[in-house]
């Protein structure tokens, strides 16, 4: 498969490319189970994540991924840089590619700042999360998991609930699932429904409505409050009565044997709650593994425009 320069987003993936990703990411996850976890792929390269964001599961899965390649890895700390002082994306930038980076991982509130950084960057960019925009290691990740679940061939439903409108994640995986053939539904306050979605999204308005659909997994979303200007439901009390997955609800997600993920961090008691986090189908520890070797697959293909020379060096 052809490398690319950066990851930005699903959309721009051939399925070529999006099945080379999966395929790779299963020898990678392979690798788990050895005594010895890492390969020399990325030796000699340096990964710098450059996180605007807080963030557990992606910083950290990156950068495991990024060792396991044997590469270098440094962790930019945004609160403790010069960025607090008022220096620009771009001009941060520069900086960090004078010291002559080859991946730079970012995550960005602002949408549109990954693809910015690769226009302006010799380095590869991976985009960890921009705004409402893209996420689309964690697209890959989640597309991995159901792979591990569902056969290729088998055509599958997913509910996706919760906050739609605010969510990259959304946008991202079910841009990728769509891709790979599933059907997908979506429920959530009316306000938090955006009006764009593709046009072939089921809407449902109540969670018994979305249950006679016979989705085959939920996918449960964080409610972002950081990111909502306005108020879209009364209190995250009466969201998790009318949108989690209650006590009586789970009952019936067990009945019906619906697998759940979720993409993390889980708020338990408003998405969900704490029973669905011990059932045998939830798939949100399987997700964190599967984001690493999925994003070892990303960091193995793509290739960065910088020096390739293995220079002699004199000292
Ligand atoms: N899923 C996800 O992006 O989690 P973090 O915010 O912890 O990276």
């Amino acid at each position: 498969m052809e490398p690319r320069k950066d990851l930005l987003d699903i959309e721009s993936l051939s399925s070529e490319e999006i099945e080379f990703l999966l395929k790779t990411a299963g020898p990678f996850k392979d690798l788990f189970e050895k005594s010895v976890k890492k390969v020399p792929t990325l030796r000699g390269k340096s990964v710098l994540t450059l996180f605007y964001e807080p963030s557990t599961r992606t910083r950290s899965s990156f950068e495991i991924a990024a060792k396991r390649l044997s590469a270098d890895v440094t962790n930019f700390s945004v609160a403790a840089s010069s960025v607090v002082k008022g220096e620009s994306v771009l001009d941060t930038v520069d900086t960090l590619q004078a010291m002559k980076v080859d991946y730079i991982i970012v995550r960005h509130p602002a949408s549109g700042i990954p693809n910015l950084i690769a226009k302006h960057a010799n380095a590869s960019v991976v985009n960890a999360g921009d705004g409402f925009h893209a996420h689309p290691t964690q697209a890959l990740l989640d597309a991995f998991t159901l792979r591990e679940v569902f056969p290729k061939s088998a055509r599958k439903r997913v509910l996706i609930v919760g906050d739609i409108l605010h969510s990259r994640v959304a946008r991202s995986t079910s841009t990728l699932f769509r891709k790979l053939g599933v059907e997908v539904g979506v429920l959530g306050p009316g306000g938090l429904i955006p009006d764009g979605k593709p046009k072939e999204f089921k809407v449902f308005r109540s969670f018994d409505e979305a249950f006679e659909w016979k989705p085959d997994l939920i996918y449960l979303l964080r409610i972002q409050l950081e990111r909502q200007k306005a108020q879209f439901f009364p209190s995250l009390h009466e969201y998790h009565q009318v949108y989690g997955v209650t006590n009586e609800r789970f009952a019936r997600v067990e009945k019906e044997g619906i697998w759940i993920m979720h993409p993390g961090p889980v708020n338990r008691g408003v998405e969900l709650v704490d029973n669905v986090m011990r059932y045998e189908r939830c798939l949100i520890n399987q997700q964190v593994e599967n984001g690493i070797a999925t994003r070892m697959a990303v960091l193995y293909w793509l290739k960065p425009q910088t020096s390739s020379r293995e220079a002699e060096v004199e000292v």
